[in-house]
């Protein structure tokens, strides 16, 4: 097992990522569970795979498991879903120093940490992240929210847990286009400021989405080290270290937005297109080589994710998309800071980005 510490200050925690950690759970997380009821808040298909494996470990150990079994889907990660959490919580009598467990991907991990963050302003929380994604993303570094109708993410809190479980078996039970999905993040730990990292991508991603273990637990535990390094840099998004996370997420969040934040594209799936259009964009302007935006593209087309924008058959412009940015979370006085690259494992916030531009380039992409 790895052991990966996140120092933020006063705060630290552990990620551990290895196999057999939810048949294990009640001693993973050892004396945080001081009470015998544990709050679990969990989605079905999360249940479905692992709800006996835990609800075994639980017991064994003379505790109760007291399930929030919701739908999955982003839907869940709502206003709605946040009080009527919060409610259930506090009718279990859940109190500051308890801890709450997030068992699933990142609607769970997001909506928990949320109201693990407002509960008698701020009780405990374990996140036990079962996506790629949320292994090595979402359940790291305190980001949680809900969604409004206004767009997804726009209110929530910085609230960090107090443990991770990341365990590489409930990768076996994920769809490979989930998979795939996740793997996109773990490309953009290479692409942020590590091109060895994007070498090993290119020579083992394959086998890693495929299957193997040792791979995915090198995948998992690097891109956690590399998170882990970042947030404890900048915890509040407020030097910019920690805005390098975004890359791709912008041009991203407009897909996404475009498609409806349907199956149509994952949230995955659009950081990957997002990075390659943002090393396109990078390239246009000058900035890196061409033949390194296409070697960004070549690596995540070659894994089944999309890397072409003219393959996702949108009917708009670019401005279109450009007007879905418009919303992001980012915008600061009329700018969007951008994540582009000056190479592989070189990205920066540029704020000098013209939105403008940015939408005649997508003509050309969408063209
Ligand atoms: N997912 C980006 C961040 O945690 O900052």
């Amino acid at each position: 097992m790895a052991v990966i510490r996140v120092d933020i200050a006063g705060r630290p925690y552990d990620v551990r990522v290895g196999t057999g950690l939810l048949t294990d759970l009640a001693a993973q997380c050892g004396a945080r569970l001081r009470k015998r009821q544990v709050p679990i808040v969990t989605d079905t298909n999360v249940h479905a795979a692992w709800g006996p494996a835990v609800e075994a470990s639980l017991r064994d150990a003379g505790l109760e498991p007291c399930w929030r079994i919701l739908p999955p889907g982003e839907h869940t990660k709502s206003w709605d879903e946040l009080g009527a959490t919060v409610n259930w919580l506090l009718g279990l009598g859940v109190e500051r120093g308890d801890h709450i467990i997030a068992l699933g991907g990142g609607v769970i991990g997001d909506l928990t940490g949320f109201c693990a963050a407002v509960l008698k302003r701020g009780c405990h929380f374990i996140q036990v992240p079962t996506t790629l994604l949320a292994q090595v993303d979402s359940s790291v570094g305190g980001k949680t929210a809900v969604n409004t109708p206004a767009g997804k993410n726009l209110v929530g809190a910085f609230h960090q847990p107090a443990l991770v479980l990341a365990d590489l078996a409930a990768l076996d039970t994920l769809r490979q286009r989930e998979l795939r999905a996740g793997y996109a993040e773990v490309v953009k730990y290479g692409l942020i400021d590590d091109p060895a990292f994007f070498g090993w991508c290119e020579a083992n991603g394959a086998a890693m989405i495929a299957g193997d273990a040792a791979l995915r637990e090198y995948a998992v535990a690097h891109s956690v080290a590399a998170k882990a390094r970042i947030v404890a840099q900048d915890e509040f998004e407020t030097t910019g270290q920690r805005a390098l996370l975004n890359l791709g997420h912008t041009f991203g969040h407009a897909l996404e937005a475009q498609t409806g934040f349907s199956d149509r594209l994952l949230h995955g799936e659009a950081v990957a297109l997002g990075m390659v259009l943002a090393a396109h964009y990078s390239a246009r302007q000058g900035l890196m080589p061409q033949a390194e935006a296409d070697r960004i593209g070549r690596h995540i087309g070659s894994v089944g994710l999309p890397a072409s924008l003219r393959d996702l058959g949108l009917n708009c412009d670019g401005a279109a998309l450009v007007h879905h940015m418009t919303h992001d979370k980012k915008m600061d006085a009329g700018t969007l800071p951008f994540l582009l690259l000056r190479g592989i494992g070189q990205t920066y916030l540029d704020k000098q980005v013209s939105l403008d531009d940015v939408a005649r380039f997508l003509d050309t992409k969408l063209a």
